[in-house]
Parts: structure tokens; C-alpha cells; sequence
């Protein structure tokens, strides 16, 4: 299992550093691999409190460039010189916000991976496409739209978030989950066996009462959780319920 807390574009050094405290102390033994994903100009502050435990920490997003003039950005290099481990890439509201096409995604997921990060590649679909029934043909552009062609070796974990679940308090049915999850896992076995036992992990309004029941779903394996993951109880009660049998 691997539990993944987005904290988004939320909080001060000292909420951060706050919240990465509680969360060093209150992991239990045996807890599944923990990451968290704090905004970018609390990484540095974040990563001291987290020297020495088992809580890894990555970035929200990287540019697809090396380096130079692009004002604003973060290089995947960067991230890792401050002591990111990995990083979020194609996240639903970096593709709203900003229009990231799976074009410059792949680039992304490219330079994450150039720089050693482990990658957190996000897929899902709009309330829209659901609705149409694409949701699946969508997943799966994106899929082949985002991942390297030919892979250069590296870790990338999938997270499969239905946009319309996303911070809104709905979850998707368990049913749909296990059919997308299945589907993300037939084609990574087709497509890019390197990564075909990658972790598959369900994001979109997951907390502590209805995580259970979706860690239960046969390839899931974890969550990218945005609003609970900013409240440490939320957070390790979501990490008790990865650990149950
Ligand atoms: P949410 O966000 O848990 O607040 O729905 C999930 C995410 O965007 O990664």
C-alpha cells in the first residue's frame, strides 16, 4: 500500500512544518509507505522535520524543461536537490488550470523520472465523460498519452482520480473503481510491463470512514488523499485503515 497526502496550494511554513510533526509522531510501526506532497516553498522547512523518518516527501507538479528561462517554474532537478523523492504529475487541476496537455505531461513524467523522482501520475475523468460512458477510453488516452513510450527505468505509481470526486465529497461507487482499477492494470500489463505491478492508488474525497472499503477493492493499492491529508487524525486514520487486513 502506499498512502500519498496532496496538500495543494494550503497552509503556512508553520502549519506545514506543523502538520509534518504530527505525522512523524503519530505513524505507527509498520505503517505503509507515507508520502506527502507539500506546496514547494514549504519543502524545505518540511523536509527537516521529516530527516530520519519513514515519510518521504515529494512535489505537486515539475516543468517537462532542464532548466533556464521559464520564470515560475520548478525543475525536476531542483525538487530533487531540496529533498523531494518524487513528485505529483498531471494532476486534474494542473490540466484545468493551467491546460496541461498529456504532451507536456509525458515530458514531465520524463524529467521527474530523469531526475530520479518517483513519479505520481494522475488520470481521470470529468463528470461529463463519465456521463457519456468514456470514462474508461478516456483513462486510457491518457494513459498512452502520458507515459513515456519507451520507459527509462524509474518508479511511477499511478493514481486513477474521477475529477467530479475530487474535493467534492463524492466518492465514485466501489464498483467503479475496481472496474477502472482493472482496466489501469490490464493495460500497464499490455502497454508498459515494466510497471504492470506498479501501485494503482484511488483519489477523490477518500477519509478515514469509507477508506477501508476501498483499499479492500483487489487493485487498489492506496490513495492520493487532498482535503483529509491536511489534518494529521484524518491522515493516520486513513493509514490505520491501509493496515487492516
Ligand atoms: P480530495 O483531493 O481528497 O480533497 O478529494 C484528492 C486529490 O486531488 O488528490
Amino acid at each position: 500500500m502506499f498512502i500519498a497526502g496532496n496538500w495543494k496550494m494550503n497552509g503556512t511554513v508553520a502549519e506545514a512544518t506543523a502538520l509534518a510533526r504530527a505525522l512523524v509522531d503519530g505513524l505507527p510501526a509498520n505503517a505503509p509507505t507515507t508520502a506527502v506532497f507539500p506546496p514547494a516553498v514549504h519543502l524545505a522547512a518540511v523536509g527537516e522535520v521529516l530527516k530520519g523518518s519513514p515519510i518521504f516527501m515529494g512535489g505537486q507538479d515539475c516543468s517537462g524543461a532542464e532548466k533556464g528561462a521559464h520564470t515560475g517554474d520548478i525543475s525536476a532537478a531542483m525538487l530533487a536537490d531540496i529533498g523531494a523523492r518524487g513528485v505529483i504529475i498531471g494532476h486534474s487541476e494542473r490540466r484545468t488550470d493551467h491546460g496541461e496537455t498529456d504532451a507536456e505531461i509525458q515530458q514531465k513524467v520524463e524529467a521527474g523520472l530523469g531526475a530520479g523522482l518517483g513519479v505520481v501520475l494522475c488520470v481521470g475523468e470529468t463528470l461529463a465523460e463519465r456521463e457519456s460512458g468514456a470514462a474508461q477510453s478516456v483513462v486510457r488516452e491518457q494513459l498512452e498519452g502520458s507515459l513515456p513510450k519507451v520507459f527509462p527505468g524509474g518508479s511511477v505509481v499511478i493514481a486513477y482520480e474521477p475529477v467530479w470526486a475530487i474535493g467534492t465529497g463524492k466518492v465514485a461507487t466501489v464498483e467503479d473503481i475496481a472496474s477502472m482499477h482493472g482496466m489501469i492494470r490490464a493495460w500497464l500489463g499490455e502497454n508498459q510491463p515494466e510497471l504492470a505491478q506498479t501501485f494503482i492508488l484511488y483519489g477523490g474525497s477518500v477519509k478515514p470512514s469509507n477508506a477501508a472499503e476501498i483499499f479492500a477493492l483487489d487493485e487498489v493499492g492506496g490513495a492520493l488523499v487532498g482535503g483529509a491529508s491536511l489534518k494529521s487524525d484524518d491522515f493516520l486514520g486513513i493509514i490505520a485503515a491501509a493496515m487492516k487486513p
